[in-house]
């Protein structure tokens, strides 16, 4: 059982996070090596980082660290630790985030105001749920109520952890693009880790030019996922799909040629825009992506390691689908559907690129990563926008109760982004991975690759 962090003796120039190991054998070794990933996240911040929430979509890091324990407490430990017994019955309220099956909870707007239970507390209650967990997990106590699906009952139990140990990756990835937004709003920047030595040499790299068009065939196409492993309800079912002939880029797009959109007036001309995207910019003044300062004529990019020049040959990175969508327009090209995105990177070989455990928590330019298929950068740089809602495949069910509220409530309003980013642990991308925002969103590591008709 990992022990809670201390970090009142912690700063953003002395942390150095600790090596996780990416892939460990039993689901035992595997939810430690998950939960302490969390806590490794957390090392370079002080307790004043932990409480501030700065815009709607964050949330504070301590709420982060308190409700993926939250989820195994409520979906694991309540219904299958025989006599289980919560640290604070009150927890339940505090740290539910949307599941209303599974009772009140506290309003979302207001998760800033909680200055008690204090930081240390989320920790002894992170501990408290590990000590539980590790025990139905290592066999030393056998669980109850449990439903497996092939008639044993650790089968239920297991595939509950399984979401939870994905449901914490994913607040990983919220901790990571929520603590950057959080030192953004500071006027003094923080620097949540140092840019590694070994990476001074990158700030501008050699590129490799212009993007290559990927051409795909006409066809009827699987996807989804329908094999073994872990996905979410909504990556299936695996079903046939049609596509018209389409091309694809090799790379995604650069900061470089993201400023000569900017530099042709691409924020002023309203031809370019969809008509709520175009609302978008008059509204909340949009002249550059998110974390984009221009000091005396260049611009800057603020990044976990801090405020650096914008790096021409590197993804943009921070932008809306409403300015991926401008952008591919002016392009005189398109953002890919979801379907187009997965048939064509169904080639390029498992998951690979610079995730969060590169430590760099910024995406890099083509030469980082990897090139099957033609394809670049498909993952660990930034979540690629494309040019289709998030809706149920053909024959999606969502799980009976209150897990089943995880995705499949929320497939309104919102858009497709595939591959993963440099906030993504690398255990936890996918090619059938279906993460979704709406359209205005702009915190995440998102940015685009562009699609075109054949
Ligand atoms: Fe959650």
């Amino acid at each position: 059982m990992s022990a809670s962090p201390t970090t009142t003796d912690r700063t953003a120039e002395s942390s150095a996070l600790h090596a996780v190991p990416a892939h460990p054998g039993t689901l035992a070794e595997r939810y430690r090596a998950v939960r302490a990933w969390t806590n490794a996240l957390c090392e370079p911040l002080v307790i004043e980082d932990y409480v501030v929430r700065t815009m709607t979509d964050v949330s504070p890091t301590k709420w982060h660290i308190a409700h993926t324990s939250w989820f195994f407490e409520t979906f694991v430990l309540t219904p299958h630790f025989p006599g289980y017994r919560p640290l604070d019955a009150r927890y339940s309220y505090l740290f539910n985030s949307y599941y209303v099956q599974a009772g009140e909870r506290h309003c979302r707007a207001q998760r800033g105001f909680v200055t008690r239970p204090t930081v240390a507390d989320v920790y002894a209650y992170r501990v408290h749920v590990d000590e539980h967990m590790l025990a139905l997990l290592t066999g030393a106590v056998r669980a109850a109520n449990a439903f497996g699906q092939n008639g044993d009952d650790a089968d239920g139990v297991h595939a509950l952890v399984e979401l939870g140990l994905n449901h914490e990756q994913q607040h990983q990835e919220l901790i990571l693009t929520d603590i950057k937004h959080v030192f953004w709003m500071n006027p003094v920047r923080p620097v949540y880790v140092p840019r590694d030595a070994s990476d001074a040499g990158r700030a501008t790299p050699v590129g490799d030019g212009p993007p290559r068009w990927i051409d795909v065939a006409e066809g009827v196409y699987e996807i989804g996922h329908g094999g073994r492993g872990f996905a979410f309800d909504n990556e299936g079912p695996r079903h046939r799909h049609y596509l018209a002939p389409f091309r694809i880029a090799s790379r995604l797009v650069t900061n470089a040629e993201y400023l000569a959109f900017m530099a042709d007036g691409g924020y002023r001309r309203a031809e370019l825009w969809l008509s709520a995207g175009w609302d978008a910019v008059r509204a909340d003044g949009w002249e550059a992506p998110l974390y984009w300062e221009n000091e005396g004529g260049e611009w800057t990019a603020f990044t976990l390691n801090g405020t650096v020049p914008v790096a021409p040959d590197e993804p943009v990175c921070h932008v809306s689908c409403f300015e991926a969508d401008a952008f591919a327009r002016w392009s005189g090209a398109r953002l890919p559907t979801e379907a187009e995105w997965e048939v064509a990177a169904a080639a390029a070989g498992p998951p690979a690129g610079p995730f969060a455990e590169s430590r760099r928590f910024h995406p890099g330019p083509p030469g980082d990563a990897q090139a099957g298929g033609g394809l670049r950068q498909l993952y660990g740089d930034v979540w690629q926008w494309t040019a289709s809602q998030y809706t149920p495949y053909p024959g999606f069910r969502p799980a009976s109760g209150a897990i089943g509220e995880y995705n499949g409530k929320f497939m309104c309003d919102q858009w497709v982004l595939r591959g993963a980013s440099c906030a993504t642990p690398r255990s936890h991308a996918r090619l059938t991975y279906r993460n979704f925002f709406p359209a205005p969103t702009r915190w995440q590591f998102s940015g685009i690759r562009l699609a075109a008709d054949a």
